[in-house]
């Protein structure tokens, strides 16, 4: 490998979310952080130099989105999904969450009922609830093996509603939905009158053979009917950059969006975040992704062994795409309390409650194995310890 994803990086005293935010939020800082998404591997080189880059000009004036940026994007759907868009349909916003929480505020008015598919990213609550939009629930179902759609259940919640928040791939599932799941929900919803924002911040990072289908790039009719978020921050670790856009082919629905944020004063964007995209949009971009996923990917046959033969009572669900990595508990028997209780006070990990995504993930915990080996060995052995200790042999 050209890359070292075995370095530790120290991240204490960065004001790092996932790392500086442990004690805040949990209430102690003796516990490994395997919580936030983002990576403990060195932001890419290249990236860095980017920066650094526009940093060495020497002035920090008001700036223009560079003129290539868009074409940088074009150019990466395109290798990456083979999905051809044009530059006109793209629009930076300051975030996936914050440009999904404007546009809520663009398309919909208070009252008005917005879809979701809990276990689900726990900011698809809040930017609905909080703006005072009414939250409508489809369940996913899980198979025992994946999260599926129940389409019964989708057809008769999305009825009414102005808006489904589709999580493609889904966070904390990991699973990427297949094309024919895709286009049957954009059958549903355009024959309902619901856009569908579709949340592709973890696109990029499909492992193989899954293939990751941008929503929009489905039908005709989900391309007229939707409005696509996408980033580079997740796959390339620079979140704090705070940069990314949406795709919206239909003109009409693009118009409404655009004019919206005209209205607020936001499409400078940040300088820095568009030439760190630039830098990761290329073929020495798509060079450390892929190392970085097959990284992570030889990571989770390593913690799947592992939990089969050391750790029975809690089955990894294998996502299909990204680092985060949905543990099934339930099987342990534990109330939700006692269950992160096991995970902070008796193996000392910070990872995140199941129950953040909603009910549905009520004996679950997600982990973010996007870390060096090392550090993955060391939780499980410190989970295989507090299981054994609750579970003495003879007793399972
Ligand atoms: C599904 C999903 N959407 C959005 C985000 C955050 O996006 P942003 O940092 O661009 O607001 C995350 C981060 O974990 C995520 O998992």
């Amino acid at each position: 490998m050209k890359y070292n994803f075995d370095e530790l990086v120290e991240r204490r005293g960065t004001d790092s979310v996932k790392v500086d935010g442990v004690k805040f939020f949990f209430g102690r800082d003796d516990l490994m952080p395997l919580w936030v998404a983002d990576m403990d591997f060195r932001t890419p080189p290249f990236v860095l130099e980017a920066v650094e880059q526009r940093n060495r000009k020497g002035v920090l004036g008001y700036t223009f989105a560079p003129r290539e940026w868009k074409k940088s994007v074009v150019s990466w759907l395109n290798l990456r999904f083979g999905w051809e868009v044009e530059k006109p349909w793209i629009q930076n916003v300051p975030g996936v969450v914050p440009g999904m929480a404007l546009a809520l505020l663009c398309y919909t008015k208070p009252g008005d009922a917005v879809l979701i598919q809990p276990p689900v990213y726990h900011p698809f609550f809040e930017i609905v609830e909080h703006n005072g939009r009414l939250l409508r629930q489809n369940p996913l179902v899980f198979d025992g093996e994946n999260y599926v759609v129940d389409f019964e259940d989708f057809e008769k919640k999305v009825k009414g509603c102005k808006v489904f928040l589709l999580c493609n791939p889904h966070n904390p599932g990991g699973r990427v939905w297949s094309k024919t799941e895709l286009a049957k929900m954009a059958e549903i919803c355009a024959r309902n009158h619901v856009l569908v924002f579709s949340d592709e911040i973890h696109a990029d990072m499909y492992h193989k053979p899954y293939l990751h289908t941008p929503f929009a790039s489905v039908s005709s009719l989900a391309a007229e009917n939707s409005v696509t978020f996408m980033s580079a921050t997740k796959s390339f670790n620079m979140p704090a950059l705070a940069l990314a856009y949406t795709v919206i082919p239909n003109e009409k629905v693009r118009g409404q969006l655009l004019s919206f944020l005209d209205g607020l004063h936001l499409s400078f964007g940040n300088s820095y975040a568009f030439e760190a995209l630039m830098a990761a949009y290329t073929e020495v971009g798509r060079d450390w992704l892929e190392q970085m996923l097959s990284y992570v990917y030889a990571t989770m046959d390593f913690m799947q062994h592992y939990f089969e033969t050391e750790i029975p009572l809690i089955r990894m669900v294998r996502p299909q795409t990204s680092f985060l990595v949905w543990l099934d508990c339930r099987a342990l028997g534990f109330s939700q309390s006692d269950l992160r209780s096991l995970f902070e006070e008796d193996a000392h990990l910070a990872l995140n409650d199941g129950t953040m995504f909603g009910k549905e993930g009520c004996g679950f915990m997600r982990m973010n194995v996007a870390a060096p080996r090392v550090r993955i060995e060391e939780a499980l052995l410190r989970l295989k310890g507090a299981v054994d200790k609750r579970f003495p042999k003879g007793v399972r």
